[in-house]
């Protein structure tokens, strides 16, 4: 018997996606990104979001058919983000899936999107459980330990902004180009870290929560600083404030790791593993210190690539079809959730 074929759709923020998945196969995975309708407003419009996945989910459903060769017919379960997010747009996707579920007949599996990002690295590298997860994006940051499709050990997370977001900040403020990260990492690699001095928030603190808020305010103090005293700022003095920035998430991200680390080790996996996945993944500064604390504990390191990392419809499918597999499928009360922790 071959894998069941399942398809995800994926809906919760401002990419529509839909995607096909066998077993640890990706057939299709169609993506249609929103940064041009939202950049005018500087972040994502939930309302401008929502008609967008109304407009384009089954555009996405069909390209994904396309792209695999198979029809609706060959289509064994509908899996779909039920949640968080933004709740126009996680409707929109649970509408389409329970549509396309009743007309074909076929089983339906509300699929959470962070288990969604968790997951992943088992559809891309075979991970086994029980595994630690870093989750760092625009949305989201925390630390799971991963026991199985339904089962994540929270180890602690940020109680303010996401890195993503204080990159997109920072970059704001210095004005440069939106997504924040990649413009921010660019210029970091010309300048120095050490000019500047960031805080490196709640390492002080036990535990594994972190904080990225005030790192935007050390980046506005020092900008206006600089400003002040010259009239404004040099392309030097911009790369060493991006420098300094992007050391000090690194550098708390790095060691929170750390901690995380010596938490799921008490529950002596039997192949020690951490994987990384959202946006910031892409961060090579972050990979690299990521890449020692896993070396100094005897961790396999895995990041999926970027395509799997950032918000994708392939990571709901397979999420859906481990669910499926364990006969956790959902019926047509199927709520979308703004929030639902994990
Ligand atoms: O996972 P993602 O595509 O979307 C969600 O947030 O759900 O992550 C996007 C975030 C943005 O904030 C972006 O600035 C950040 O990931 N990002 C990066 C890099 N590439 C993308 N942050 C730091 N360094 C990068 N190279
Ligand atoms: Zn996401």
């Amino acid at each position: 018997m071959p894998d069941p074929l399942i398809l995800g759709l994926e809906s919760s923020c401002d990419d529509t996606a839909a995607a096909l998945v066998r077993g640890r196969e990706v057939l299709a995975s169609v993506v249609m990104g929103q940064n041009a309708l939202h950049a005018a407003f500087g972040g994502v419009v939930p309302e401008i979001a929502a008609r967008a996945h109304a407009e384009r989910l089954d555009l996405c459903v069909e390209q994904a058919l396309d792209e695999a060769r198979v029809g609706l017919a060959d289509v064994d379960a509908i899996a779909v983000t039920a949640g968080p997010g933004l709740i126009g747009g996680v409707l929109s996707g649970v509408m389409v899936a329970k549509g396309l579920a009743t007309g074909l007949r076929k089983p339906l599996v509300g699929v959470n999107h962070l288990a969604g990002h968790a997951l992943t690295p088992r559809l891309t590298d075979g991970l086994e459980f029980p595994y630690l997860m870093l989750l760092v994006s625009g949305g989201h940051c925390q630390f799971l330990v991963v026991r199985s499709a339904t089962e994540f050990r929270r180890l602690g997370g940020t109680i303010d902004d996401a890195p993503g977001e204080a990159f997109d900040k920072t970059a704001r403020l210095l004005g440069l180009p939106q997504p924040g990260g990649p413009s921010v990492e660019a210029e970091a690699l010309k300048g120095d870290e050490k000019r500047f001095r960031f805080p490196r928030p709640l390492l002080d603190r036990p535990g594994c929560d972190l904080s990225f808020s005030g790192l935007k305010t050390a980046l506005m103090r020092q900008r206006d600083a600089i400003t002040a005293d010259k009239g404004g700022m040099t392309v030097q003095d911009r790369a060493d404030l991006c420098a300094g920035f992007q050391a000090a998430v690194r550098d708390v991200l790095t060691e929170k790791t750390r901690r995380a680390i010596a938490l799921y080790l008490e529950e002596s996996p039997s192949q020690p593993a951490l994987a990384v996945a959202g946006g910031v993944a892409a961060n090579m500064a972050l990979r690299a210190g990521l890449e020692t604390v896993c070396a100094e504990n005897g961790l396999a390191f895995t990041a999926p690539p970027l395509r799997l990392c950032t918000d994708n419809a392939a990571m709901i499918a397979y999420a859906g079809s481990e669910l499926f597999a364990r006969g956790e499928t959902s019926g047509m009360d199927l709520s979308a959730r703004p929030r639902w922790p994990l």
